[in-house]
């Protein structure tokens, strides 16, 4: 198991590396999921450094995601941008998941934004809407928390009160409301994947008070709750899980969908970034 002592020699080594890169304090992490590689458009650039050149980070496999962290400014505010996440179906533990998050809040952030694309639960919802996330459910078969606790990064045992922050909620509500883009919000189940639902899945979730299915987003979220970020999350619906109507659902028709939506979500995003 690793020890607190060789999990911040390995945090040394990558932020070191990152910082002989770039002169660059970033206030607000973002991490692009599926399809929504282009919300960087939006970022007037400083620099980028390749997740594949920084000690002990992992290095994406999915196609979609590119890998590689971006700094610049964003509606005024100085940001990085996770170009590229990891997924635990792609075979990476938890603790790895894990590490990109710790290395954000040892370059600075205070706050963490989560995009990802997400399967329908609700009824209410259609492909290309957005779901500001109010809440989730771990249904991984772990966390990233277990093992040795730093009690400088975090609590052994942390609340989870709160973890969505109040306050982000409502700037998203307002922002919506202004860019007169309809918001919808929910819960978040996180599951392994990599095989969508059955229908019989998908209605024990939507049963268990879920409104959107992924596979990403808790592990990462947790962790940043830990380290006492504050958090804004969105799920981009690509689809719908509905048990008694169901329908082919290809990675295609996903980021087709993400990509759709893509351009009303970097809105968003920018304008909630603006208010933080
Ligand atoms: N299930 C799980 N993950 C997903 C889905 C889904 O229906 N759509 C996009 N990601």
């Amino acid at each position: 198991m690793q020890t607190v002592e060789e999990f911040h020699k390995m945090l040394n080594e990558a932020v070191t590396h990152i910082k002989s890169q770039i002169s660059f304090t970033p206030e607000i992490g973002i991490i692009l999921g599926t399809g929504l590689g282009s919300l960087v458009d939006g970022i007037e650039m400083s620099g980028t450094v390749d997740y594949d050149t920084i000690p002990h980070f992992p290095v994406s496999t999915v196609e979609s995601h590119a890998g590689q962290l971006l700094f610049g400014t964003l509606s005024g505010k100085p940001v990085v941008c996770m170009r590229g996440r990891f997924h635990y179906y792609e075979g990476y533990s938890f603790k790895q998941i894990a590490f990109p998050i710790r290395v954000l809040k040892a370059l600075g952030i205070h706050t963490l934004i989560v995009s990802n694309a997400a399967g329908g639960l609700n009824p209410n919802f259609k492909p290309g809407d957005i779901m500001l996330i109010k809440d989730h459910i771990n249904f991984f078969p772990g966390n990233p928390l277990i093992g040795p606790n730093d009690d400088n990064w975090g609590d052994r045992f942390p609340d989870m009160y709160e973890v969505y922050n109040r306050g982000y909620i409502q700037i998203a509500r307002e922002v919506a409301l202004d860019l007169k883009l309809p918001l919808q919000e929910g819960v978040y189940v996180g599951l392994t994947g990599p095989c969508l639902e059955t229908a019989a899945e998908y209605r024990m979730l939507r049963g268990f008070g879920a409104d959107a299915v992924g596979m990403s987003t808790v592990p990462e979220v947790i962790t940043a709750h830990h380290q006492h970020n504050k958090i804004l999350a969105f799920s981009i619906i690509t689809d719908m899980g509905l048990a008694d109507n169901m329908h082919p659902c290809s990675l295609d028709d996903v980021i087709g969908a993400a990509s759709r939506t893509e351009p009303k979500l970097r809105d968003l995003i920018a304008g909630c970034v603006a208010r933080m």
